[in-house]
């Protein structure tokens, strides 16, 4: 059977324990993503930014409960750490309904969708993270739940074999990605509402870590706040690291609060520049400059360079070079901006192509 887990929103996080071991962009998933249960907004009140996506969201969980409906089916996409499974529970709040969890990987065989399927409750939420590798047989299998809430069964083999069509409650289905290109057009369009997750703006950074601060009961300086929330890559977890690091520079230098000069020290030590890049993102641009004079370089070429997997390139470490300006992507490879030379102080950036800033995610697709 498929790991999953049914749980109320809102209710207090699962102990440790009763989190399921597993891989999280390359890395194992640790003590301290463990922890940051706690800081996971509950309600949309208290999920902070991507203002434009909520407020549709509100108008459409308050339509679907005063029809008294399931919410149509939600496609989340976003790169790491922007609070697609936050926001996929926070939906399940607002609902008041339960939700269940599971990722693509975990869907092995059809087997394990239709027992999950079955024991849904009406207009229950249920998650699937990472649905771009969902296998075939079981995206077909979705394709109908989606659409028409049933399951198509196949029972006996041969010219014997019939297929059973099971009812299922009318449910929601939230798909998270990092990969919007890798999920096949016949899923996306069986989506209502497609929600695309932009970086998160200065001041939502800053408001999330004033609120992660006073969750975790450590004062911080409005400068300081604003200085950490400006270095995390406009990405809530990104802060809340950030500032658990800044809490542990703070306490062992026996700072009372955590003061702009702590958050500097703690930002040099952590080799984290003024743009919030840290050293392999600078040291991706200097591979590319360097070595492929500038770029085009392939993503594979690149990602070998470096020492790193393709997919923790392309989602983790290129969205945000891409948002800052940094980095462009070509048809013929990644290059290097303008600006990363000069981010760099790398003579020679003169010739090279201006990058955009930002204009990667906006609000929801439609
Ligand atoms: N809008 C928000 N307001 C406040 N905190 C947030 C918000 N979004 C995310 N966070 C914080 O950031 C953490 C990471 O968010 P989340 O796990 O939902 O990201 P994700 O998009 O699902 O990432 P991944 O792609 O790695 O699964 C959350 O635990 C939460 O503490
Ligand atoms: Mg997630």
């Amino acid at each position: 059977m498929a790991p999953m887990a049914k749980t109320k929103p809102g209710a207090p996080p699962p102990p440790a324990e009763e989190i399921p071991e597993g891989l999280l962009h390359g890395e194992l998933i640790t003590d301290e993503d463990r922890r940051d249960h706690s800081l996971r907004p509950h309600s949309l009140k208290e999920f902070l930014g991507q203002a434009a996506m909520k407020e549709n969201l509100e108008v459409f969980i308050k339509a679907a409960k005063a029809r008294q409906e399931s919410l149509d089916h939600l496609f989340l996409i976003g790169p790491p750490g922007l609070g697609k499974t936050t926001l996929a529970q926070v939906i399940a709040h607002e609902l008041e309904t339960e939700i269940v969890q599971t990722s693509a990987p975990a869907l092995d065989r059809p087997k394990d969708l239709v027992g999950i399927l079955t024991n849904l409750k009406e207009r229950n939420v249920f998650f699937i993270d990472e649905i771009h590798r969902l296998k075939p047989a079981i995206e077909e299998m979705l394709y109908i739940a989606m659409e028409d809430y049933e399951l198509d069964w196949v029972i006996g083999q041969g010219p014997g074999a019939r297929t059973l069509r099971i009812p299922i409650k009318p449910f929601t289905l939230v798909g998270a990605t990092t990969k919007a290109g890798n999920v096949s057009s016949p899923l996306v369009s069986r989506f209502g509402i497609p929600c695309r997750f932009s970086f998160y703006e200065k001041a939502d950074m800053e408001a999330i870590v004033r609120r992660s601060a006073g969750i975790l009961e450590t004062k911080i300086d409005d400068t300081a706040a604003s200085l950490l929330a400006a270095s995390a890559r406009g990405t809530p977890r990104v802060a809340n690291r950030l500032l658990r690091r800044m809490r542990d520079f703070a306490q062992v230098s026996g700072a009372p609060s955590i003061t702009r000069p702590v958050v500097e020290d703690a930002l040099r030590r952590l080799e984290i520049d003024h743009l919030g890049l840290e050293k392999q993102d600078r040291e991706i641009l200097a591979m590319i400059i360097k070595r492929y004079n500038g770029g085009p370089v392939g993503a594979e070429t690149l990602a070998i360079s470096m020492g790193e997997g393709v997919d923790t390139l392309e989602d983790y470490y290129e969205p945000y070079l891409i948002q800052a300006g940094l980095l462009q992507r070509t048809p013929r490879g990644r290059m290097a901006t303008a600006l990363a030379y000069e981010h760099l102080k790398i003579p020679g950036g003169d010739t090279r192509v201006q990058g955009e800033r930002g204009n990667e995610n906006s609000g929801l697709l439609f």
